[in-house]
């Protein structure tokens, strides 16, 4: 495989050799930089990196010979972003929904009137296979472009054993052929789907009884979600489904307290999640059962800028000392983007976080909301190659404060490069 050297960075961020799996409090504003930099690339894996100062691009090159040299003059060079949160393969968009909004209906109420989660499940039994993956293999397209590694993907839209394992399979094929990292997370318990209306506890059963043990059973999952919240699965639901899923070796990553203070993060904890993710209600009680966790909170900025939710008190959770990750929940409904810019932005704009802890809720601590921080989101020695070139700009700041276009130039995957924007 191909050598890259990269010289003459401007600001190498992200840098870490001290093997953490996550930042937290206040050293999330102190992710590792330096200036005027080059890094080497080989094997797909990152083996070196230091001052560009007492040597010259020639003589860097001549102790590396066959490495293709790409010049970052001016540019940064940062970890590929690591969304933890995505439902990005689904059969159609809903934007006659938005406009509903728009309008002024609430997410719950038009998911009372047959729309929203179960307006998408309908149309996923007619989707053929082949349709699906195209048009997520799209979406996956796209948000590579914008400089997105690594991704979760949730099922979530089927909510029958048939179609829940039609959504898995098309991840499965998705990560066979993505040079992109991918998780898959079975999401049986996202909706009740109209067939148990009024039988919450059967449809429950038969996640627990069918789905999960099929599920298992094709190895199509890496982890289980429950959307834990008023209106959708209560805590007992998610109990009763997270004991079931764990008996699989399924670790939970969970929907909780978008909606209401819903009990959702103390039961993602009790059953060890990897992460609990939206928490627009989150108190003080919730901050306390997290600080003596392994569970990484992740907040949904997409989500709560598209439906005006109230925010999740980020500033609040990073100042208690809590690790804290941000990711897109590109989906149909709720967050129709993928762009881990614009969340970059939002960390800043609306959630209070410098760019450095925008940076390090992007990346490093998404890796570890996703069990592949071991690997990823870090400019680290002996990691993948999942590496960004931006366009020339002057500093960090630059990325989050000049929003709504795409900073990234270059894009390299697993030591390769991807893509190159002009
Ligand atoms: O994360 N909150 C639950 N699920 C998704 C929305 C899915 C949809 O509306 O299609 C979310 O926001
Ligand atoms: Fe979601």
């Amino acid at each position: 495989m191909a050598n890259i050297l990269i010289v003459n960075i401007k600001e190498l961020i992200g840098v870490d050799e001290s093997g953490r799996l996550a930042a937290r409090g206040r050293e999330m504003g102190e992710p590792g930089l330096l200036h005027d930099a080059y890094l080497l690339i080989s094997d797909g894996k990152i083996v070196d990196y230091g001052k560009m100062h007492a040597r010259s691009v020639a003589s860097l090159a001549g102790s590396f010979p066959d490495a293709q040299v790409l010049d970052a003059a001016g540019r940064l060079v940062m970890p590929a972003f690591c969304d933890a949160h995505t439902h990005l393969v689904y059969p159609a968009s809903r934007e006659l929904e938005y406009i509903d909004k728009i309008k002024g209906l609430s997410y719950e109420e038009i998911a009372k009137r047959g729309g929203g989660i179960l307006n998408t499940a309908a149309r996923m039994g007619s989707i053929s296979e082949k349709e699906l993956f195209e048009s997520a293999q799209y979406r996956l397209h796209e948000i590579m472009r914008m400089g997105t590694g690594a991704v979760e993907i949730k099922s979530g839209y089927g909510l029958t054993p048939e179609t829940e394992l039609k959504m898995l399979r098309v991840i499965r094929k998705l990560k066979e052929t993505s040079p992109l990292s991918i998780k898959a997370t079975f999401l049986g318990a996202h909706a009740v789907p109209l067939a148990f209306k009024g039988n919450q506890a059967a449809y429950v059963d038969q996640v627990i009884n069918e789905m999960i043990p099929a599920v298992a059973g094709e190895d199509l999952a890496d982890y289980i979600d429950v959307f834990c919240d008023k209106g959708f699965f209560t805590v007992e639901d998610t109990d009763r489904i997270l004991n079931a899923g764990m008996k699989y070796g399924l670790r939970p990553k969970i929907h909780a307290n978008e909606l209401a203070n819903s009990g959702g993060i103390q039961v993602g904890v009790k059953y060890n999640a990897l992460s609990v993710d939206h928490l627009e209600y989150t108190g003080d009680d919730e901050i306390e059962a997290l600080l003596t966790a392994e569970t990484m909170p992740v907040i949904l900025p997409g989500a709560a800028f598209f439906l005006g939710m109230p925010l999740a008190p980020a500033r609040k959770m990073i100042d208690a000392g809590l690790p804290l990750a941000m990711a897109s929940d590109f989906n149909p409904g709720s967050s129709p983007s993928g762009n881990m810019q614009l969340i970059l932005s939002m960390a800043s704009i609306l959630y209070r976080l410098i760019p450095e802890e925008g940076l390090l809720a992007t990346t490093l601590n998404g890796a570890y909301a996703m069990g592949l921080s071991e690997e990823l989101g870090s400019i680290s020695k002996g990691k993948t190659a999942n590496v960004l070139i931006s366009h020339p700009m002057p500093g960090l700041a630059y990325m989050p404060y000049y929003y709504g276009t795409n900073k990234i130039e270059t894009v390299i995957l697993n030591g390769k490069i991807q893509i190159v924007n002009h």
